[in-house]
């Protein structure tokens, strides 16, 4: 661990260079390099908080319990803020394990955890649940994987919804595509919420886009760069993904997305579940992840 209170992170580096880096405030990996440490991964705004004042603007937030606004009334989520309380919490870090594989291949795996007792008095009112989250974050030579447990520690059940808000760098907007979606239903949060098929084999940004593609059946999502693939997103026990990007005047309201004209190199490809609410009964696991792949 660097760094200190709430600007703590913790870094992992394997023998060939890559690297990842997690801030303990929200668990968000703020870093990953591949490519022997030359390729940053994932976009950071320039004016991104990093010192726990609020969420990170960047890398890969998690999203739990609630996705986007909450329910207005009538949900255990309803008085939580955007997105829920993960990503602007302090987690605890568990510890680190190195493997090998057969072609002698390292992985790191970070661990991390957030319980109730680690909840900020006003989180903690508004969903006084019992419950556990372990997130496993782990560095390969070409691919990041991060992965969640979720346990019901309480006597009552309970719903959630959960999201990797992951922000890919890339070199060009409009040279970008997100392929793996042909076919499948999405909310369009632009255009009212309406829904809509994907008809397209690839989207194309060339606005603001914010769309919620549900019930997927493909694993694997890619983000193709100028005619090549560039990252395949792929999915584990998670049937959803958002496609966002504010563009032009959206990046522009937001007070922590810097430089301005950033929204051109990002696209947030976020894998989760966030159609409808996972439940879990007393003492019952959910988990689920993606593995990220970085393909230069
Ligand atoms: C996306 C949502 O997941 O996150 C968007 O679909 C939202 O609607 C975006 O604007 C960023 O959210 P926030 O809370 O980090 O500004």
């Amino acid at each position: 661990i660097t760094g200190s209170g709430a600007a703590s992170k913790v870094t992992a580096t394997l023998p060939s260079g890559e690297s990842v880096q997690v801030l303990l405030y929200g668990a968000t990996v703020i870093s990953w390099k591949s490519n022997g440490g030359k390729t940053e991964n994932l976009w950071v705004s320039e004016k991104a908080a990093l010192d726990g004042t609020k969420a990170v603007r960047g890398g890969v937030p998690v999203v739990f319990p609630v996705f986007g606004p909450p329910p207005k009334s009538g949900h255990a989520t309803s008085a939580l803020p955007q997105h829920g309380f993960a990503r602007n919490s302090r987690w605890e870090y568990l510890g680190k394990s190195t493997s090998e594989d057969a072609l002698d291949s390292t992985s790191v795996k970070l661990d991390f955890g957030l319980y109730t007792t680690g909840l900020s008095e006003d989180a903690h009112k508004a969903w006084p649940l019992d419950f556990g989250l372990v997130y496993s974050v782990t560095l390969a030579k070409d691919s990041l994987q991060t992965v969640v447990n979720v346990r019901n520690e309480g006597e009552q059940s309970f719903e959630f919804q959960f999201l990797l808000h992951t922000y890919f760098r890339i070199n060009d907007i409009t040279k970008t595509q997100v392929n793996g979606l042909l076919g499948v239903q999405y909310i369009d949060k632009v255009l009212n919420a309406s829904t809509h098929d994907q008809k397209d084999a690839s989207v194309a940004i060339t606005g603001e886009v914010d769309r919620v593609y549900k019930s997927i059946p493909q694993d694997t999502t890619t983000i193709v760069e100028g005619g090549s693939p560039r990252f395949d997103v792929v999915r584990d026990n998670l049937q959803d993904t958002v496609v966002w990007n504010p563009w032009i005047e959206k990046a522009a309201s937001m007070g922590d997305f810097s430089p301005d004209d950033g929204y051109k190199n990002m696209i947030c490809v976020e894998v989760g579940a966030v159609n409808g609410w996972q439940k879990l009964e007393k003492g019952e696991v959910f988990e689920g992840g993606q593995t990220i792949k970085s393909l230069l």
